[in-house]
């Protein structure tokens, strides 16, 4: 959120998120939206968890870059225009650009105008040569296609979507982005993305619950938004973060479950919570190399490549459309 938006659109965002709030949590599963998790303080949480000893996913991801860099810029090949969605910091495409050489462009969409633009000074004082295409936009929402022409056009697009970020969708959600991505990337492109792998359920339960309680202010500082943002009548301490693995959908499933009987108090609303009753904040969805080939299947995506973390707990696909020539 930029500091210079008119008031007016402000009232209007807090008001979405009320609206959002009270719609979840009247469901028989009380839940809120996870994109409600990630407020600034909830994105510096977030990076707190990915330094924790029991969250696996961003090193892994992290060593299969490392591991793999030449094999994945091999495949992206010369002159390609990376489009990546959530950019965020911007470290991960470093390893990528050390071992691509030739692409025609890199373009990092990032919803933080911020953290966008700082990203941007960086790589481009580090990569001169590179032909840096920001987009500050919401990578969840159409991006005309006009935006990403290039002058001279790019040998391929190809987007880039590491870090896992498509488990927040259930199955049927991934399918519709992954067709999106591949919308986007038009016959000749391909889309490399980033996905957890299903693991021991005791491994699962620990990364997403660490011993420092990370994970757990992470959750809880929804909560806190409530009271803060929205003016709810609402008692923390009442709730206790829970990781939960769900068999049926593969998926880690975070919730905050009362402790006690309890009440949240609402925009004159109230929404009663017996003991053990809880509220759905996350899914991480988990996937095995199989599985997710077969996602993308369904999305009219034919499997190339897959490569892994040498621990095997990470995996990167890169994906064209079935009805490409390379397929
Ligand atoms: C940002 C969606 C990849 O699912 O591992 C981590 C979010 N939530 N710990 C994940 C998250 C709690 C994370 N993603």
């Amino acid at each position: 959120m930029t500091e210079n938006k008119p008031q007016a659109e402000l009232t209007e965002q807090s008001d979405v998120f009320l609206d959002e709030v009270l719609q979840g949590l009247a469901q028989q599963q009380p839940e809120i939206p996870c994109k409600y998790l990630y407020d600034e303080r909830g994105s510096a949480l977030f990076e707190a968890i990915t330094q924790t000893a029991e969250y696996y996913v961003t090193r892994a991801d992290l060593a299969l870059h490392q591991a793999h860099a030449n094999a994945i810029a091999e495949r992206i090949g010369p002159a390609a225009h990376i489009i990546e969605f959530g950019s965020g910091a911007g470290t991960k495409i470093r390893l990528l650009l050390n071992a691509a050489e030739h692409l025609r462009a890199y373009t990092p969409i990032e919803i933080s105008a911020q953290a966008l633009a700082a990203s941007v000074d960086r790589l481009q004082h580090d990569y001169p040569n590179l032909d840096v295409r920001p987009l500050n936009a919401d990578y969840t929402q159409d991006i005309p296609d006009e935006v990403l022409q290039l002058e001279p056009p790019a040998r391929r697009r190809v987007v880039y979507f590491p870090g896992s970020t498509i488990s927040n969708f259930n199955r049927d959600q991934a399918k519709q982005f992954l067709n999106r991505m591949k919308r986007m990337t038009e016959a000749s492109g391909g889309i490399l993305i980033g996905v957890d792998l299903i693991k021991s359920t005791d491994q699962l339960l620990a990364a997403y619950d660490d011993a420092a309680g990370v994970t757990a202010d992470f959750n809880l500082n929804l909560l806190k938004r409530l009271r803060d943002e929205l003016g709810a009548n609402l008692q923390i301490g009442d709730f206790r973060h829970e990781a939960r693995y769900n068999d049926r959908f593969e998926r880690i499933e975070m919730h905050l479950v009362a402790q006690r009987d309890t009440r949240i108090q609402l925009d004159g609303r109230e929404f009663v919570f017996s003991k053990g009753n809880s509220i759905h904040t996350e899914n991480s969805h988990k996937y095995s190399v199989a599985s997710f080939t077969a996602l993308a299947q369904q999305a009219g995506l034919t499997l190339i490549e897959t490569w892994t973390d040498p621990d095997q707990l990470f995996s990167m696909h890169y994906l064209v459309p079935a009805e490409s020539p390379v397929s």
